[in-house]
């Protein structure tokens, strides 16, 4: 979405397979780079959806992806100038739990691939349905069902994809949250008390290390480490130093009594975790541990330093 053309350049150099966002950017990667022989498109497929979803919104607002027309025209004009090999694109769910809003996704791919090759005579060799398994963050939630989610997706292929002699075609998720997220962690220590018109617990983390929480408010469960089993019966606010009132990892959150020096784990920040983090109010990003198979604890990155985060600036002009 809005690639530069150094990264097509990029990706064309690598041979990787490129999605295009917009009908637009057949020009401009024409422009800039070349045309290769086997290409993605992104669908966007606007108010025709019905269940979009609080992370990416309604698709008629997201900014992703093109029209129906659009698509079509998209793969005529690529047809022409020599495209051999079309695949289609979406995401129009994000952390989905409801099985139905992904096999939904699937549905509606495999009636864009039957309307492209009747619009266009197009044969659509692959399609990928994007991210969107959800992960249980909260305990009463479960995992998705991978079970119920390939009936629900191969009871589609046959009415839909078989009919029209799309049999053939390449199926792909691109769900890294769903692989990585359950196996991260972020392990912080309770350094301040504070009781004004609420209760506040200090850590020594803050958003720069997880935004999720202050970004959309989004839920992670939190054990304070040796009290598992104590009463979750005190209510708290749990927040970092940024001069950001959204700097919390829980709002109104029921746990035990926590006192200075405890240590809190903040669970399943496998995904949109480290990756996502900054360095605003000069905040440096921990180090990562990998815990491995042996029991044995193994630094993977180490923490940033204040020379880390002066390293790009040029001092010699001053
Ligand atoms: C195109 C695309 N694919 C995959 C993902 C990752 O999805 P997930 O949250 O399921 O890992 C995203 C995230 O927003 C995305 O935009």
């Amino acid at each position: 979405n809005d690639t530069p053309y150094a990264e097509y350049q990029k990706a064309l150099a690598m041979g990787a397979l490129i999605n295009l966002d917009d009908i637009s950017m057949i020009a401009y990667l024409e422009q800039h780079a070349s045309l290769p022989e086997r290409i993605c498109a992104r669908y966007n497929p606007g108010p025709l959806l019905q269940e979009g979803n609080a992370i990416i919104g309604k698709p008629e607002e997201a900014k992703y992806g093109m029209t129906r027309e659009q698509i079509f025209e998209a793969f005529r004009i690529l047809q022409a100038k020599g495209v051999r090999h079309f695949g289609l694109h979406t995401m129009v769910v994000s952390n989905e739990l409801a099985v139905q809003g992904l096999i939904h996704t699937a549905k509606m791919m495999f009636e864009l691939a039957a309307d492209v090759q009747k619009h266009t005579g197009i044969t659509v060799e692959f399609i990928d349905f994007g991210g969107g398994i959800g992960l249980p963050y909260r305990p009463e939630e479960s995992f998705v069902s991978y079970d119920e989610l390939s009936q629900g997706i191969r009871q589609h292929f046959e009415t839909i994809m078989k009919p029209h002699g799309l049999g053939q075609v390449q199926l792909a998720f691109e769900c890294g949250r769903a692989i990585t997220g359950p196996y991260g962690y972020l392990v912080t220590t309770a350094i301040h008390h504070k009781h004004i018109w609420k209760e506040y617990i200090g850590v020594d983390a803050c958003m720069a290390n997880l935004m999720r929480p202050g970004m959309y408010g989004a839920y992670h469960h939190i054990s304070v480490m040796g009290k598992e089993h104590l009463p979750k019966d005190h209510i708290y606010d749990i927040s970092g130093s940024l001069c950001e009132n959204c700097d919390k990892f829980a709002v109104d959150r029921a746990l035990p009594e926590i006192e200075d020096g405890d240590i809190l784990v903040i669970h399943d920040t496998g995904a949109h975790g480290h990756s996502m983090g900054f360095n605003y109010n000069g905040k440096l990003r921990s180090a990562e541990l990998l815990l491995q198979k042996d029991g044995k604890v193994r630094q993977i990155r180490r923490a940033e330093t204040l020379e880390d985060l002066f390293a790009t600036l040029d001092f010699s002009a001053l």
